[in-house]
């Protein structure tokens, strides 16, 4: 069998999470990564038993037989990056959020569009097979109508004013920070397991560190708890460190969350409850294979992840029996085996967030935004989406 040649673009904390989750299908082969500066990218490669590096990305787009690449690198490259690949012909996977801006979502959503070529943005988080159970059970009504959704995204790691990463600068990252980087997993989730979209928000932003002290040399994500605080300079932060969000979902659901990386205690936490008129149902992330299920007149129950209890719809996210965990890693393999099916064959639905899923999360972002400035509720445009509902 020929193998789909794919690149990877950026070899950081989440770009060697997309090297391992490739290396688990088998009709795709990583022949090439590019990370700055060609010396990196050598060693990077050497590192993972990849032959072909490029300090340079634009060199490996030149190659005909790289048929799709995976964009791993700090928000503001993912434009120039995505409008290049697609440009040249290549599928692509885009981490999220999809850009900076609405106008180059907008721009990449169309671009794709009119090459006809396969487009994600890499809403892994949806992946869990807990989280496809809870959408599953949703949709065949188990939890009724949807009254109201509650939650957070929460981390630790940019507490104090020693910490530093790219997001922090909205040159590199985008206006927004903690929303941009976990409110739109945490609105992609909610809406997809809810089925329905964001119609309007109120949004509260705070930056508790108003400077940080940037250390001179480069770092990558989450290390920076394990540097020396010497040899840093005091710089202005113009990105928030924590929001809170009012929202409307549809014509009549509400809900409320939070987002924070400033949280002590808190390494990944995700959470999500959705309580309908019949029955209620909460999933966290750092718990992913449980999930609990709320009754009014019966007692409380937690179904632990096992394929043969899920809903049948839900099966295929699962690969392991129950007692087996399935975690973050697992999310790539589910969405990049989706993906690569549809770059496989152009007829297949496409089972993942594409381009215009990451242009709704680009609205939303925008409309906080506005919100925060204004003070105000905000109307979110509706997107038409595009991922296939199975
Ligand atoms: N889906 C998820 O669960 C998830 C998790 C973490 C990060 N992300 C997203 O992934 C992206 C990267 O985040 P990260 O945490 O891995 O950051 P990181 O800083 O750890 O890694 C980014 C890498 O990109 C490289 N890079 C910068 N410019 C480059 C260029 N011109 N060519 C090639 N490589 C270049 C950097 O040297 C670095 O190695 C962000 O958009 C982030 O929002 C997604």
């Amino acid at each position: 069998m020929r193998k789909i040649k794919t690149a990877v673009f950026g070899t950081g904390f989440v770009g060697r999470v997309h090297v391992e989750g490739i290396r688990r299908l088998g009709n795709v082969e990583l022949a090439a990564i590019a990370e700055q500066g060609d010396e990196r990218a050598k060693k990077f490669a050497a590192e993972v038993g990849v032959e072909r590096s490029a300090g340079d990305y634009r060199t490996l787009l030149d190659d005909k037989e790289i048929q799709a690449v995976h964009i791993c690198t700090p928000n503001f490259l993912h434009f120039p990056m995505a409008k290049a690949a697609l440009e040249a012909g290549k599928h692509v996977v885009c981490e999220k959020p999809l850009a900076t801006s609405v106008a180059e979502a907008e721009e990449m959503v169309k671009l794709a569009r009119a090459k006809n070529l396969a487009n994600c943005t890499n809403h892994n988080l949806r992946y869990y097979p807990m989280v496809q159970h809870l959408r599953r059970i949703r949709e065949a009504g188990e939890l009724g109508d949807i009254l109201c959704v509650q939650g957070t995204y929460s981390q630790d790691w940019l507490l104090y004013d020693t910490d530093w990463n790219w997001r922090i600068d909205s040159k590199d990252g985008g206006k927004l920070r903690v929303f941009g980087d976990l409110g739109t997993h945490w609105c992609d989730m909610i809406q997809h397991v809810t089925g329905l979209q964001i119609t309007a928000l109120c949004a509260d932003l705070q930056t508790f560190h108003k400077t940080r002290k940037r250390p001179k040399g480069a770092i990558e994500t989450f290390a920076g708890k394990t540097l020396k605080p010497e040899d840093y300079e005091v710089v202005p932060v113009d990105t928030e460190d924590f929001a809170a969000i009012m929202i409307r979902l549809g014509d009549r659901a509400r809900g409320a969350f939070t987002v924070s990386q400033v949280s002590a205690g808190r390494k990944n936490g995700l959470s999500i409850e959705v309580y309908g008129t019949k029955g209620s149902a909460a999933w966290a992330q750092e718990r992913p294979d449980e999930l609990w299920l709320g009754q009014r007149n019966s007692p409380n129950q937690v179904m632990i992840k096992d394929p043969s209890l899920m809903a049948e719809k839900a099966r295929s996210y699962a690969d392991l029996p129950g007692g087996h965990s399935e975690g973050y890693d697992d999310t790539f393999k589910q969405i990049f085996r989706r993906f690569y099916r549809t770059v496989e064959d152009r007829s297949a639905p496409a089972e993942y967030p594409q381009f215009s899923d990451g242009l709704h999360e680009m609205r939303i972002c925008e409309k906080v935004l506005e919100s925060s400035t204004k003070h105000a509720w905000v109307d979110v445009p509706s997107t038409k989406t595009e991922s296939a509902a199975s």
